[in-house]
C-alpha cells in the first residue's frame, strides 16, 4: 500500500503538476486512470443506497454539514441522511503544500465571478475566481488551512443586532468542543481545548525568513500574539487544520472516525440535490430531490431538511425551491413560495497580492524544484515537518489598526499573511490559475524569480470590514447551473485606501533591522497595467491593488441570520427560515456581518452550535 501510493503520489509530484480534472465524472475517473490513481480514488465507494425517509437529511458535506451530520446522529434513535455532491478525499488533499493545486481537480466548483468594474484587472474579462470545496469535506478540503476564530466585538455585533445566543462568550464553548489544539506554549490557555475532533496545530516547517519576519514585526511594535486568544492584535505563527502536518478537513475530523459505526448515519457522495420539497399551504419542508449517477431521487425528511450547501448553493437551493426575492424568482418563473432577501448581500474578504520582498538568503523559499523523491518519502513514512507540510507557504500571520479602519481600538482593521513564495514558487501554474491571473503577471513580475531560484517572500494583505457589498441571483431555472455571483469588489473607494495602508505597514516592517539582517528589499517589478504609474507611490499602488485583487474567499451573508422584523434577514437565531417549518440554513451563509477572520472555523462552530439547537428542540 504504502508503496503504491509513493509512486503515484511521486508521479504527481514530479509532473510537478496535477493536471487538471474535468468536472464530469467519467472524464475525471480517465483522468484519473491515465495517472495510474484510480484506485487510490474511491469516489464511486464510499455512498449508501438512499432509504424514503430519514427524520434529518443535511445537504452538503462542508464543513458545517460534515460537524453537522456527525452530531445529529451521536444519538442512535435518528436517521441522519448526508448528501454531497462531490466526490471524497485522496491522498492528495492531504499533502498541504499542494493547496493551491487543488483548485485545477474536479474538487472545485470553479465559479467565477461576473466581470468586475472596479477590480481583478488581472483577469481575463476582469472576471475573479471564486473557488468552492465541491468533495466530501467540502471548503476545508480545499482550503489553505488557516485556523481563525474571530474577535470578541463580531460575535457580540450579531448578538446585538436581533441574534440572542450568538455573542462570543455564546460561541466560544462551541468553537472549543470542536478543537483539538496541540500549539506550542499555549498548552494552559483558556482559549484552546486538547479533546474535539478537529486538530488544530503548528505548522511544523517553518523558513528562516518567517522567524526573522516574526522578530522584524515584533521590532515595529507589534507584540507575538495568539490571535485566537485574549487579543488578535499582534504577530503570530499560523495555527492550522492539520493532525500531523496532513490536513484536517471536516470528513477527516468527524466524518472518517464514526464511519464504520455509525449505521444510523448514511453518506451519499456524488449526488446533487436539485430542490427542497415543500408544502406550500403549511410552508413546511418534507425531502429534497436529488440526482446521482443520472437518476432522479425524492428522499423524505420526518423531522427536518438542512442546508449546509455554503454561501453560493444554500442560496441557490432556496430560491430553486421558491424561497428568495420575489422579482428574481418571477424572473426565472420558480414560483413564490416565500419572499425572502436570499442572495441580496455578500460580503467577502478581498485582498491584495503582493507585495513581494526578495531576500539574501539561499533555501528558504518554496519551489517547486525542491519537490523531490526523498521529501515525498519522507512525507509519506509519516514527518511532518517537510515542506510538504507547508500550509500553502502561509507561514505568519500580523493583525494591524490603520489609520483609515473605522473598527474600535481592540479591533484589528488588516491582516497580513506572509508567504514563503510567491507566483514562483510553482513555475506560474497552480497558484496563477487559482486566482485567474493572466499569464503575463507570472511572466513579466515572477518568472525571474523561478529562474534563478531567488529566495522572497510576499504578503496577501486582507481587510476585514469592506465597504463594499456584493450579491448573487439566478439567471435560470436549471438547477444545474451556477447562480451569478457579483462581489462588486471595491466599489467602495475605502476598501483600496484600508488595503493600501496595509501595504505601506508590510513595507515598514520589511525596514525593520530583523528584515534588513536578510538583505530584504521589495521586488521592484511593475504591475502589467500599472506601469504609467511611478513605483511604489500610493497611487501605484491603488492600481495594483485593482489589478492583482485576489479573495481570500470568505463570502457570507447570503442567507443572513436575524430578526424576522430586519428585512434583510433569511433566518432567524435558530437558523430557521423565516416564516417556514422544518427547514434550516447551517453554514457561512448566515453569518451576518463580514467577520474579523478566516471563515473555516466559524463553519465548525455553526455545525456544533446548529447541532446542540436541533437536539434540544426535538429531545
Ligand atoms: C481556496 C480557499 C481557501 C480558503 N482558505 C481558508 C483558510 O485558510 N482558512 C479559513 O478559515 N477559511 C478559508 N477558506 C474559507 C473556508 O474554507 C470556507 O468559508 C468554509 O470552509 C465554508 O464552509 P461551509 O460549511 O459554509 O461550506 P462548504 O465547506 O463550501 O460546504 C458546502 C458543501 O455543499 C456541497 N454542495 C453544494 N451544493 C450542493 C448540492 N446542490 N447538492 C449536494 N451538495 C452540495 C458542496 O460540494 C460542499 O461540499 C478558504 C476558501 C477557499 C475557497
Ligand atoms: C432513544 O430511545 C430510547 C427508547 O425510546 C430512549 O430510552 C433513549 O433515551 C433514547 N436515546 C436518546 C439519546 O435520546
Ligand atoms: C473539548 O472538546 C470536547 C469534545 O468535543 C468537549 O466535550 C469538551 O467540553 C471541550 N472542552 C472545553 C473546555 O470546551
Ligand atoms: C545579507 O545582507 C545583510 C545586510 O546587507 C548582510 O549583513 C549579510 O551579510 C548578507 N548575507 C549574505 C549571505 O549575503
Amino acid at each position: 500500500m504504502e508503496k503504491l501510493l509513493l509512486s503515484q503520489l511521486l508521479c504527481l509530484l514530479l509532473s510537478p503538476l496535477i493536471p487538471p480534472i474535468h468536472t464530469q465524472r467519467s472524464n475525471q475517473l480517465d483522468e484519473l486512470r491515465r495517472l495510474g490513481l484510480g484506485n487510490v480514488v474511491n469516489v464511486p465507494f464510499f455512498s449508501d443506497v438512499p432509504q424514503r425517509n430519514y427524520d434529518f437529511i443535511v445537504v452538503g458535506g462542508g464543513a458545517a454539514g460534515c460537524t453537522l451530520a456527525a452530531r445529529l446522529s451521536e444519538n442512535p434513535n435518528w436517521s441522519v441522511f448526508l448528501i454531497e455532491a462531490g466526490g471524497v478525499e485522496n491522498i492528495v488533499h492531504q499533502v498541504p503544500l499542494l493547496a493551491a493545486h487543488l483548485q485545477s481537480t474536479a474538487s472545485n466548483w470553479g465559479y467565477n465571478s461576473t466581470p468586475q468594474r472596479h477590480a481583478c484587472r488581472g483577469m481575463p474579462d476582469n472576471k475573479c475566481a471564486l473557488p468552492r470545496g465541491k468533495v466530501l469535506g467540502g471548503t476545508s478540503s480545499i482550503n489553505y488551512m488557516i485556523y481563525n476564530r474571530g474577535n470578541r466585538r463580531d460575535f457580540d455585533a450579531w448578538a446585538a443586532a436581533g441574534n440572542p445566543g450568538w455573542s462570543y462568550d455564546d460561541v466560544l464553548p462551541y468553537f472549543l468542543r470542536s478543537e483539538h489544539a496541540q500549539l506550542q506554549g499555549l498548552e494552559q490557555s483558556p482559549y484552546h481545548n486538547r479533546s474535539g475532533p478537529l486538530s488544530v496545530e503548528d505548522v511544523r516547517y517553518r523558513s528562516r525568513l518567517a522567524h526573522a519576519y516574526i522578530r522584524a514585526a515584533q521590532e515595529a511594535g507589534h507584540p507575538r500574539t495568539d490571535y485566537n486568544g485574549e487579543s488578535q492584535l499582534g504577530v503570530s505563527y499560523v495555527q492550522a487544520t492539520t493532525l500531523k502536518g496532513r490536513r484536517h478537513s471536516a470528513f477527516r475530523a468527524y466524518i472518517e472516525p464514526i464511519r464504520s459505526r455509525r449505521r444510523n448515519l448514511h453518506i451519499l457522495t456524488l449526488a446533487r440535490v436539485t430542490r427542497v420539497l415543500i408544502d406550500a399551504a403549511s410552508k413546511s419542508a418534507y425531502g429534497v430531490e436529488l440526482t446521482h449517477q443520472g437518476r432522479s431521487f425524492k428522499v423524505k425528511a420526518r423531522k427536518e431538511v438542512i442546508l449546509s450547501a455554503g454561501a453560493f448553493n444554500s442560496p441557490q437551493l432556496l430560491m430553486l425551491s421558491g424561497i428568495g426575492p420575489e422579482d428574481n424568482l418571477k424572473a426565472i418563473g420558480v414560483p413564490l413560495i416565500k419572499a425572502l432577501p436570499v442572495g441580496k448581500r455578500m460580503f467577502d474578504h478581498m485582498c491584495h497580492f503582493g507585495p513581494t520582498f526578495v531576500t539574501n538568503t539561499t533555501g528558504q523559499t518554496l519551489f517547486a524544484a525542491q519537490l523531490g523523491a526523498p521529501v515525498v518519502k519522507e512525507f509519506l513514512l509519516g514527518r511532518a515537518d517537510t515542506i510538504l507540510s507547508s500550509i500553502g507557504g502561509v507561514e505568519t500571520l500580523t493583525f494591524i489598526k490603520v489609520p483609515s479602519g473605522k473598527s474600535p481600538a481592540s479591533q484589528p482593521d488588516v491582516e497580513l499573511i506572509q508567504v514563503a513564495g510567491s507566483l514562483a514558487s510553482d513555475d506560474g501554474t497552480a497558484l496563477a490559475k487559482g486566482a485567474n491571473f493572466k499569464p503575463e503577471i507570472y511572466e513579466k513580475m515572477y518568472k525571474d524569480l523561478t529562474l534563478t531560484q531567488q529566495d522572497h517572500f510576499s504578503f496577501l494583505i486582507m481587510h476585514f470590514k469592506p465597504a463594499s457589498v456584493g450579491r448573487l441571483w439566478l439567471h435560470n431555472r436549471n438547477p444545474l447551473e451556477w447562480p451569478r455571483i457579483d462581489p462588486k469588489y471595491f466599489s467602495a473607494a475605502a476598501d483600496v485606501e484600508n488595503l493600501l495602508e496595509g501595504i505601506k505597514e508590510a513595507i515598514r516592517i520589511s525596514q525593520m533591522p530583523a528584515m534588513q539582517a536578510v538583505g530584504t528589499r521589495l521586488l521592484d517589478k511593475p504591475v502589467p497595467g500599472c506601469e504609467s504609474y511611478e513605483f511604489a507611490t500610493d497611487d501605484y499602488w491603488r492600481c495594483s491593488i485593482r489589478t492583482l485583487s485576489y479573495t481570500l474567499h470568505h463570502q457570507v451573508a447570503t442567507c443572513r441570520m436575524g430578526a424576522e422584523s430586519d428585512p434583510t434577514t433569511v433566518v432567524n437565531p435558530q437558523l430557521q427560515v423565516h416564516g417556514m417549518r422544518k427547514l434550516r440554513v447551517v453554514d457561512t451563509s448566515i453569518i451576518p456581518f463580514p467577520p474579523t477572520a478566516h471563515t473555516n472555523a466559524a463553519a465548525f462552530m455553526i455545525g456544533e452550535k446548529a447541532a446542540d439547537m436541533i437536539r434540544s428542540e426535538w429531545s
